[in-house]
């Protein structure tokens, strides 16, 4: 077998109330690339991946072991080369990235014993919810669920002239330290609130009705609970419609925190604005553009592109 690349993409989860179902394919990606031989290795590159292991211990092998868990097959020895520019622990999907890239290539290498639906849920199951994982896979806005019967989804191409701007804080917040401050149960109201606001953000995603995204956005099930972790994210919640967002939410676990803006117009004002909340928080970080990302995870072999999702 040659040598092939697989590329998976970071993404935003949640999107308010859409907790642990709904997400969206961001363009930063995590590469691996595949070189069957003779050994195992595996080599983590660049600057993102200081420190992590250099070993099978590794996230991404331990990722390509769950295909060889789930179908009885033995990996073949293979080099395993680990690039990524999805920034780690800010809530932008870096796990599922590298989750859904060495099940993607684990597959690869072994034949594609599994197909899309079997592999996105391996990933769902790993993760715990499949809210970064589906979109990562599949690119666009994908809404899923995870139960003991499957996980099942549905992928969506984002609305036209819809584009998203991320504020990047530069310090870390792990999703267990995120996942730990949230309550055990919650009332009928707020169950209500919420399932009612994540369908209706659903639909208006279906239908690009941007009109009703802050709206459909408010969320009571995580993000109060998450804003003292994430200085500046309640201000941002309540005001970023004012400075030219469509809607504002924490992105995943944090702390980035996502607006969607319109791409037809400026988004000068929306940067000037957060940039303004992470000084007067005493943060640093960093405010980027980005269109959704509708390829999801790509596999390229001999400089054909086989699309994944
Ligand atoms: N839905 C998850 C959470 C995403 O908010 O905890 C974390 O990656």
């Amino acid at each position: 077998m040659t040598a092939f690349t697989v590329r998976a993409p970071a993404s935003s989860a949640n999107l308010g109330p859409g907790f642990d179902s709904l997400g969206l394919s961001v363009p930063l990606y995590t590469t691996l690339r595949i070189t069957p031989g003779n050994v195992t290795e595996v080599i983590p590159l660049g600057p993102e991946l200081e420190g992590t292991p250099a070993d099978e211990s590794n996230y991404v092998y331990q990722a390509m072991l769950l295909v060889a868990k789930r179908t009885g097959l033995t990996l073949p020895p293979a080099r395993v080369e680990i690039t990524t520019d999805v920034p780690l622990a800010r809530g932008l999907g870096s796990s599922a990235a590298a989750l859904v890239a060495g099940i993607v290539a684990a597959n690869e290498l072994l034949g594609n014993p599994l197909d899309m639906d079997a592999v996105l849920d391996v990933a769902a199951r790993e993760e715990g919810h499949p809210d970064n994982v589906a979109p990562a896979l599949f690119g666009g806005i994908v809404v899923a669920t995870l139960d003991k019967l499957g996980t099942h989804y549905v992928r969506l191409d984002p609305p036209v002239n819809l584009g998203v701007t991320v504020l990047i804080p530069d310090f870390e917040l792990s999703t267990s330290k995120a996942r730990a401050v949230l309550p055990r149960e919650y009332s009928r109201a707020d169950a209500v609130h919420a399932l009612s606001h994540a369908a209706l953000l659903a639909a208006a995603l279906s239908q690009g009705r941007l009109d009703l995204l802050r709206h459909a956005m408010q969320d009571y099930i995580h993000q109060i609970w998450r804003a003292p972790l994430v200085p500046g994210l309640s201000d941002i919640l309540e005001d970023a419609w004012r400075h030219g967002a469509l809607g504002a939410a924490l992105s995943g676990a944090g702390p980035t925190v996502l607006c969607f803006h319109d791409t037809r117009e400026s988004t000068a004002p929306l940067h000037t604005y957060l940039s303004g909340v992470m000084k007067k928080n005493g943060l640093d970080g960093r405010v980027m553009d980005f269109p959704i990302d509708t390829q999801g995870t790509l596999i390229e072999r001999d400089g054909l592109i086989e699309r994944e999702g």
